[in-house]
């Protein structure tokens, strides 16, 4: 039996900044950023709009009348979670009218929580194929105004639900992981920015890509020439093209023009949005589903999972034969149009508006947002959350 995702949503706010005005602004030269990079545009969050909102507003796209009694597990990774001890799950299960009898929490460990969830999941449904969980990624990306991350920076919501027979991906049973203590990025209990070793962290990235991958075809008994596509984690979408560009050598010529081309088509969505940390890498393996060039259903791709801290894992997908879906891809272009372009005073505004944490009460005007899931302010300590 298959198990692994039947279907994903995505979603990222109404507000993007064009990297070109962050260049000017911070006297760049945009190329830097193009594709030095391999960022366009960067998704900017109104203060409406939070971890919990994006999953919600992601989720409600992949729970339908079919599997919504299904789903008994729901897990929420985050490293951009709105409560020091509640999960995002809670909100998420009440906002969706889930069911109860379902076990649901948060996963924390950088950008990779989604991942940590998948493979919980996966396992879950292979012990219970009639049930279904729903896994969620839901993150905003906060360097701070002016410094090397900020181009970097974005945010939006990945939802899977992951069910035996899948319709888009099964996922491989065996993986493998590695892990270190290791200082490349972190956020303190006190900070709403990341502190980041960004040059450290591009190398160890690619250390763990390169460890997990070749250990993955040792225990398997398989071929880099097996996967058709390699899909990565994208804080911006130029490190997956160094992590690629290492193991090309090992392929021959027209293999490496086939990940190359494949690779293109996976961050086709990355560099409308930036980045996603814990969704980042199922947004690319979105955008590889719907832009692919050379796919078919039963082609196998590889998929690197990294969050800082860190934790690697490289596992492979199959995919099955509703894997590409025009009706997504079509949501996905409009609501990417529909986006509203804010010029970079437009954007610090907003940065320096968000987040809303440490407040007792507030009012927050959802009006301008057209999310169907809004926050809209704190009321005695407690967040409120409205759909529309
Ligand atoms: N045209 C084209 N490319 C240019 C360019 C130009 N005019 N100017 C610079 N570049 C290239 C550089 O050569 C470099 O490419 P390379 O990495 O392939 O060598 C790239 O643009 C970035 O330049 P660099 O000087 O290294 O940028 P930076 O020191 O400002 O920082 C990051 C870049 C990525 C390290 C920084 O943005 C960061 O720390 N981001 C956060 C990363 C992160 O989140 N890590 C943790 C999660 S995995």
């Amino acid at each position: 039996m298959n198990v692994g995702i039947d279907q994903i949503g995505f979603y990222t706010p109404s507000y993007y900044l064009d990297l070109r005005d962050l260049a000017h602004a911070r006297n760049e030269d945009p190329n830097k950023y193009l594709i030095g990079i391999g960022q366009e545009r960067q998704a900017v969050p109104p203060a409406s709009q939070d971890a919990v909102t994006m999953a919600a507003n992601a989720a409600v796209q992949v729970v339908t009348p079919e599997n919504r009694e299904r789903i008994s597990l729901i897990i929420f990774g985050t490293e951009s979670g709105v409560d020091n001890s509640k999960s995002g799950a809670i909100y998420l299960q009440q906002l969706l009218g889930l069911k109860r009898e379902a076990r649901a929490f948060e996963i924390k460990q950088a950008c990779y929580g989604a991942t940590a969830g998948l493979q919980m999941a996966k396992d879950f449904v292979a012990a219970h194929p009639e049930q279904e969980a729903l896994v969620v990624g839901a993150d905003v990306a906060r360097y701070g105004l002016g410094t090397p991350g900020e181009v970097t920076q974005g945010c939006g919501a990945i939802a899977m639900t992951i069910s035996a027979n899948p319709r888009t991906l099964a996922i491989s049973p065996n993986s493998s992981v590695y892990s270190d203590d290791i200082m490349d990025f972190w956020r303190p209990l006190d900070h709403t920015v990341a502190l980041v070793d960004g040059h450290y962290s591009n190398d160890i990235y690619q250390q763990f890509f390169q460890k997990t991958i070749h250990a993955y075809c040792e225990q398997q008994q398989t071929n880099l020439t097996d996967f058709q596509a390699l899909t990565f984690h994208l804080p911006y979408s130029k490190l997956g093209l160094k992590a690629l560009r290492t193991i090309l050598p090992e392929v021959n010529e027209a293999h490496q023009q086939q990940w190359l081309t494949e690779f293109e088509s996976s961050r086709v969505y990355n560099r409308q949005v930036g980045n996603l940390y814990t969704g980042s890498l199922y947004l690319s393996l979105l955008s590889l589903l719907d832009h692919a060039q050379g796919l078919t259903s039963g082609n196998q791709i590889g998929l690197f999972s990294y969050g800082s801290g860190a934790q690697g894992e490289f596992f492979a997908g199959t995919l099955q034969s509703e894997f590409q879906n025009s009706n997504r891809r079509k949501q996905i272009d409009e609501m990417l149009a529909r986006r509203q372009r804010l010029d970079v005073n437009q954007y610090e505004e907003f940065f320096t508006q968000w987040p809303t944490f440490n407040t007792a009460n507030v009012t927050i005007d959802p009006e301008p947002d057209d999310a169907e899931f809004v926050f809209t302010g704190v009321v005695d300590n407690k967040r409120q959350y409205r759909q529309r």
